[in-house]
């Protein structure tokens, strides 16, 4: 009988460590910010890794565009390929603890859409579906952007 209470305190124990950890893992590390946003806490090296990743999003965005406008599709899949998922290896992996669910799902949808993009230019050669589809893409931009902000945390 006293080993069957202590069993299920421990499954209760568990339980609690399990949900926090699911819970520290889904909101990940973000503060208010003064700015109505939500400033996701990284060490320097992490928010350069990601600010660099931007970077090159908006590179793949003007040459998508670029190469579109001259109908050089393969250029345009060299372009969407530079930010597609096989891109993502490039993200150190500490980061995944500390994003929050919803913007890794967003950061994912985005690399998602370029491959979409790429696929889209080899197969249809059809410039202005490739706009259309750049254009739908940057609605993520948008809205991670309007949601988050990458803030060095202080030690
Ligand atoms: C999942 C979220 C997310 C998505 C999607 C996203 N960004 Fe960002 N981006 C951010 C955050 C957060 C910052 C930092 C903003 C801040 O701290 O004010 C940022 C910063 C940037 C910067 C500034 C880089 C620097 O060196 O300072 C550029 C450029 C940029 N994003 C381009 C893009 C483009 C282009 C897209 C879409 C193709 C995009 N981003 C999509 C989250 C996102």
């Amino acid at each position: 009988m006293k080993n069957c209470k202590l069993s299920w305190m421990l499954v209760v124990v568990l339980s609690v460590i399990v949900a926090a950890l699911g819970y520290k893992f889904t909101v990940g590390n973000v503060q208010p910010s003064d700015d109505g946003r939500q400033a996701v806490m990284l060490s320097k090296d992490e928010r350069n890794a990601l600010l660099l990743e931007m970077r090159v999003w908006l590179q793949s965005a003007q040459g998508i565009l670029s190469a579109a406008s001259v109908k050089d599709f393969d250029a345009v899949v060299k372009s969407a390929k530079a930010s597609g998922m096989s891109a993502e290896a490039e993200t150190p992996g500490s980061l995944f603890r500390k994003l929050p669910v919803e913007m890794k799902a967003l950061g994912f949808d985005t690399r998602e859409k370029f491959d979409d993009i790429a696929a889209t230019a080899a197969k249809s050669k059809d410039s202005n579906l490739v706009v259309e589809k750049l254009s739908v893409a940057m609605n993520n931009c948008i809205a991670c952007h309007e949601m988050y902000r990458f803030v060095e945390e202080t030690k």
